[in-house]
C-alpha cells in the first residue's frame, strides 16, 4: 500500500469524511454577511476553530480543508494545522486560486492556481497540510458544458494532481457539474460522466497514481429550477451508475459536495447512496454548507457561545458519519 493510499484511507475511512472549510474570504463574507456577523479575521477564525475543537473532529471528521488564510493562523498556543492534527484529523488545503471566465468563452469557466503551485505546495506541506483540493465547475446547458470547459479543466486538475503528489499530498480532485439550471437528472448523469471520464483520462495521462487520489463529485440531481425531480432512490441510483461507469477502480473513493442541497436532502441522499453502494469505492461527504449551515446560524445568534455552536456541529457531523454508513435514518434527526 503506498503512503498516499494510507493517507486517503485514513481521511475517509471508518464512517469519517471531510469538513470543507476552506470557502475564500470572499465567500465566507458572504456566509457571514448572510448571518449579520462582521467578516473579519477574528470572527472568521472564532467560527472555525469553534468546529475544529469539537468532540465530533475525533469521531466523524478524518480531514479538514482550509483556506490559506487559515492555514496560517493560530488560537492560543497552537497552530490551526496543530489544532487539526491533535483531534486526529488531517489538515488539508485549497490550492487554486478561483475559476474565472474561460478565453473562447463568455460564460464558462476555467479554474486558475497552476502557475508556482509547485512551491506553493511546498510551503503548505511545511505549514502542515497533508491533502488538497482543487475545484472545476462547469455549467449544465443545452450547449454546456462544452468540449473545451470539459477538456481544458480535466487538463488543469489532472496536473495540479501530478504537482500535488510529487509533494507526498493527497489530491481531491473536484469536478463540480452546478446544480443551477431546468435540466433533468438524466442529463446531469450524462454530462456528469461525461466530465469525470475526461477527468481520468488525463489523470492516467499525467501518471498520477490513482490509489492516492479522493474523488469529489457532485451527486446526480435535476436542475434546481427543473419542474419535475426524481426520488431520492432514483438519485442514488443513477450517482452510482455514473461513478461505476467513469471512475477507475484503483480510486479509494470518494466524497461528495454538498452542492447547493439542504443539509437533510445531503445526508438523506448519501444514506441512500451507501445503502445501496455495491462498488468498491468508499463514499462519503465533503460537506461545506451541509455540515456547517446550522452551526454558523446558531453561533451567529451568540458568537461566545461555543459548547450550544459546537453541539449543533456535533449532530450534524454525526448524521453524516451515520449517512455515510448508511445507518442514518429521519428519527435521529430530532435533537435531543
Ligand atoms: P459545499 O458542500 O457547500 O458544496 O462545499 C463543498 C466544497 O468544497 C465546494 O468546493
Amino acid at each position: 500500500m503506498s503512503e498516499l493510499n494510507k493517507i486517503a484511507l485514513k481521511i475517509i475511512l471508518s464512517g469519517k469524511g471531510i469538513l470543507a472549510a476552506d470557502e475564500s474570504t470572499g465567500t465566507m463574507t458572504k456566509r457571514l454577511d448572510a448571518v449579520n456577523v462582521k467578516s473579519n479575521e477574528d470572527n472568521r477564525l472564532n467560527f472555525r476553530n469553534t468546529l475544529f475543537t469539537s468532540e465530533s473532529m475525533r469521531t466523524c471528521i478524518g480531514g479538514v480543508i482550509l483556506y490559506d488564510e487559515t492555514i496560517r493562523q493560530s488560537f492560543g498556543s497552537k497552530t490551526i494545522p496543530e489544532i487539526i492534527s491533535d483531534s486526529g484529523a488531517l489538515p488539508g488545503i485549497k490550492v487554486d486560486t478561483g475559476a474565472k471566465v474561460l478565453a473562447g468563452s463568455t460564460y464558462e469557466k476555467i479554474t486558475e492556481g497552476l502557475d508556482g503551485l509547485r512551491e506553493r505546495l511546498k510551503e503548505y506541506y511545511k505549514l502542515g497540510a497533508r491533502f488538497t483540493k482543487w475545484r472545476g465547475v462547469y455549467s449544465i446547458s443545452d450547449k454546456f458544458p462544452s468540449k473545451l470547459s470539459i477538456y481544458s479543466n480535466a487538463h488543469a486538475l489532472a496536473r495540479y494532481a501530478a504537482l500535488v503528489q510529487e509533494c507526498d499530498m493527497v489530491p481531491i480532485v473536484e469536478p463540480e457539474v452546478l446544480m443551477d439550471g431546468n435540466h433533468s437528472a438524466k442529463v446531469c448523469y450524462e454530462k456528469t460522466s461525461e466530465v469525470i471520464k475526461k477527468c481520468f483520462e488525463e489523470l492516467i495521462l499525467n501518471k498520477v497514481d490513482l490509489t492516492g487520489v479522493i474523488l469529489k463529485p457532485n451527486m446526480i440531481l435535476d436542475g434546481n429550477s427543473a419542474t419535475s425531480k426524481v426520488s431520492n432512490d432514483q438519485i442514488a441510483k443513477l450517482t452510482l451508475k455514473c461513478l461505476e461507469e467513469s471512475v477507475p477502480k484503483e480510486v479509494p473513493g470518494v466524497a461528495f459536495l454538498s452542492g447547493g442541497q439542504s443539509e437533510i436532502e445531503a445526508t438523506e441522499n448519501l444514506n441512500l447512496i451507501n445503502k445501496a453502494n455495491k462498488t468498491k469505492f468508499i463514499m462519503t461527504y465533503s460537506y461545506g454548507r451541509a455540515l456547517q449551515q446550522s452551526a454558523l446560524k446558531y453561533w451567529s445568534k451568540d458568537i461566545e457561545d461555543t459548547t450550544g455552536t459546537q453541539k449543533v456541529f456535533n449532530h450534524r457531523a454525526k448524521m453524516c458519519s451515520l449517512a455515510a454508513q448508511g445507518k442514518w435514518s429521519k428519527d435521529l434527526e430530532i435533537q435531543s
